[in-house]
């Protein structure tokens, strides 16, 4: 098979050595049980993300990220809980979906979606967890 879809970075494939990377062998990926923030939006294609997260001393302790959507949205997952990883949870809501394409070494532009996607997803969650730190009582009504 012919592409014409090809970087300086990987003649053969297109890809960055670190997208192949996140996108066959993601980090992170799972479900956190009794998270203390959790988001799970369906973007503009159709897919789903979710991230659930545990929060200690306002640093993401821990999180983990399940989705149905494409390859590239595995990578972005994988990427942004990275990236996420350690941070307070104000630094972790300044991430943005150039900071993921970033780490990526870049996306197709029919793809930029899947990182804005897994941002969104992100700042759900850590939403989730602030809504959650201010009545903690509302985490029980999650179904
Ligand atoms: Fe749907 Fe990537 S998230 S195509």
């Amino acid at each position: 098979m012919e592409t014409n879809e090809k970087s300086p970075n990987s003649p053969q494939t297109g890809y960055t050595d670190e997208f192949l990377t996140h996108a066959f062998s993601p980090q992170n990926v799972g479900v956190i049980s009794d998270p203390d923030g959790f988001g799970a939006p369906r973007g503009a294609c159709g897919d789903t993300l979710e991230i659930g997260l545990r929060v200690r001393n306002d640093r993401i302790a821990d999180l983990a990220f399940l989705t149905d959507g494409c390859q590239h949205t595995v990578a972005c997952g994988s990427v942004v809980t990275t990236l996420a990883r350690d941070k307070t949870v104000q630094e972790a809501l300044q991430i943005d979906a150039e900071a993921v394409m970033d780490m990526l070494g870049g996306l197709p532009p029919d793809h930029v979606h899947c990182a804005r996607l897994a941002v969104t997803t992100l700042r759900l969650a850590l939403k989730d967890y602030l809504k959650n730190r201010q009545a903690p009582w509302k985490k029980l009504y999650r179904t």
